[in-house]
């Protein structure tokens, strides 16, 4: 699965769509609204930061999560560098990220020190230590030798992408969390539930973003 790049069909709204998984990256609503709510607030954040911080998340697609989160690490006076590390397949070319990061005016001064620096796998952005792993998760995560304070889990929706939310790779989610680390997801699928409460977490379904009514989050045991 090495080197598959993410092929792509445009909103009018300038929202990237998965060819091979249709589905939009993110909601069609807000993507940014969305990440805050789901990934951010989903994981106590950013009340949590602390020096050291290292931020999981399945799936990086345009990094709208990861600069969302940086943005936030920042705002919050942080001085050290957050962690990031993400686990992608199908990693997307820097253009169409720069093509769907541009509607996010509001993040484009840490988009344009991302893209700047941006050729895949590692970067050092100073107040950010970021690595994206390429290949599937199904195998890079079991390999991985970390763990993460907070998860983003961010496939496309589990009907469509069940492979990303299966109850092998949870456990692994729970294997690479630091105790009393969490994980949040905008998906309340029963499924995916079951396996985080198997996995070792407390799970509690909350109020979704937009028009989804629930969603994800879970504290690790
Ligand atoms: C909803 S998008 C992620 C959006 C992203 N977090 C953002 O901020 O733009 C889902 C991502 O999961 C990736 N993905 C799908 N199956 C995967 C797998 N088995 N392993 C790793 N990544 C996968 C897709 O290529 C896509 O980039």
């Amino acid at each position: 699965m090495a080197n598959q790049r993410a092929e792509l069909t445009w909103t009018e709204d300038q929202i990237p769509v998965s060819d091979r998984f249709d589905d939009p990256y993110y909601s069609l609503q807000n993507g940014l609204e969305e990440t805050r709510h789901v990934f951010l607030a989903g994981n106590d954040l950013p009340a949590r930061f602390a020096p050291g911080f290292h931020i999981a998340e399945l799936g990086f697609g345009t990094g709208l999560n990861m600069l969302t989160a940086w943005s936030e690490w920042e705002k919050a006076g942080q001085t050290t560098p957050l962690t990031f590390t993400s686990f992608e397949a199908f990693p997307m070319e820097p253009g169409d990220m720069a093509r769907a990061l541009a509607a996010f005016p509001e993040l484009a001064s840490w988009s344009g020190r991302f893209l700047d620096q941006w050729q895949g796998g590692r970067c050092d952005l100073g107040t950010l230590h970021l690595e994206v792993v390429e290949g599937d998760a199904r195998q890079t995560l079991p390999v991985w030798k970390a763990e993460a304070d907070a998860w983003f889990l961010d496939g496309f929706s589990p009907a469509k992408n069940p492979e990303l939310w299966g109850a092998d790779l949870m456990q692994q989610v729970a294997d690479h969390t630091a105790h009393g680390g969490s994980a949040a997801t905008y998906t309340a699928a029963g499924f995916v539930r079951r396996g985080l409460e198997d996995a070792g977490f407390t799970v509690t379904r909350t109020p979704g973003y937009g028009r989804k009514r629930h969603m994800t989050r879970a504290v690790r045991k």
